[in-house]
């Protein structure tokens, strides 16, 4: 497989990172993971926008993002063979320089781009997940898109471990986002998911799904939810790049919706379906 790294575009195996890179000492980098869809990358631009505000945040402005749109282009046509469904990780650090916590003099941030075949099964699309709750453990800038992720790691495997496919979050009895996923729950015909603001990271998928409601008139409120008002929800479901639109059909150990995918998530899942099967999205 063809992977960008640093101004190559080189085989995968011949990547070679240096134990000095910020990213692996400390974690010190953001990321995005954006899907493609028969070769073409869907909402590069929202992608790239979050990229800009992650960097920003954590102080490394001087990335050209129209370089990297050309980068992630070329990317994918490198790699035609395996972009008709797929997604690309792209990873940008705060460089090599000998450990020390403050930020390098000079920067020359690390660059890496691959194509993942991380995509959800369409069986568990149809059918429902079962996800589990667990405390937020995580840092407060969950908005900003760091590759620091142990505390998403343990309770993503604590969820496998229970047969889960995602674990969700809860902070102060409220209920945030998955480890890799936004959440929202449907009462009374409303959909409703957590606001943006540091507790969560601000979705593309989200959006999309926002903006999807609100053409097919959902009434849609991004006020945050309690424990007790999600396992008390006509029907729930996630959504990320990797994850698309998937209803939940269990939390913890109990049913929602009698175990069976509720009807507007199905509704909105074919509708995004069908756009992007369109090219339209
Ligand atoms: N995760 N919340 C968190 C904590 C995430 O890591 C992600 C994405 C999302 C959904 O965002 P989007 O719709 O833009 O993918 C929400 C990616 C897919 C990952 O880490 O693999």
């Amino acid at each position: 497989m063809i992977v960008y790294y640093n101004g190559s575009f080189i085989d995968k195996s011949e990547v070679c990172i240096s134990p000095d890179d910020r990213g692996f000492l400390f974690g010190d980098g953001t990321y995005e993971v954006i899907r493609v869809y028969n070769q073409s990358i869907f909402r590069l631009a929202d992608h790239l926008n979050r990229l800009r505000r992650s960097l920003r945040e954590i102080r490394m402005n001087d990335v050209d993002m129209d370089d990297l749109a050309k980068i992630l282009n070329a990317l994918v046509k490198k790699n035609a063979s395996m972009t008709g469904d797929a997604a690309i990780y792209v990873q940008i650090t705060r460089g090599i320089a000998a450990r020390n916590h403050r930020f390098p003099t000079t920067l020359h941030p690390s660059i890496y781009a691959a194509i993942i075949e991380t995509v959800l099964n369409p069986e568990l699309r149809k059918n429902g997940v079962k996800i589990i709750l667990l405390p937020d453990q995580r840092w407060g800038r969950c908005d900003i898109k760091s590759i620091s992720l142990l505390a998403n790691v343990l309770a993503a495997e604590e969820a496998h471990r229970q047969n889960a496919y995602e674990a969700v979050f809860i902070r102060d009895g409220l209920i945030t986002e998955g480890t890799r996923t936004n959440i929202a729950l449907i009462r009374d015909d409303t959909v409703r998911t957590h606001p943006l603001d540091h507790h969560i990271l601000g979705g593309i998928t989200r959006d999309v799904v926002l903006e999807l409601c609100r053409k097919l008139k959902i009434p849609v409120s991004e006020q945050p939810f309690h424990q007790d008002q999600l396992l008390d929800a006509d029907e729930i479901f996630i959504m990320g790049t990797t994850t698309e639109i998937c209803p939940v059909i269990q939390v913890n150990d109990q049913l929602i919706h009698g175990g069976k995918p509720g009807p507007m998530t199905m509704k909105i899942q074919t509708v995004f379906r069908k756009l992007i099967d369109k090219g339209r999205i």
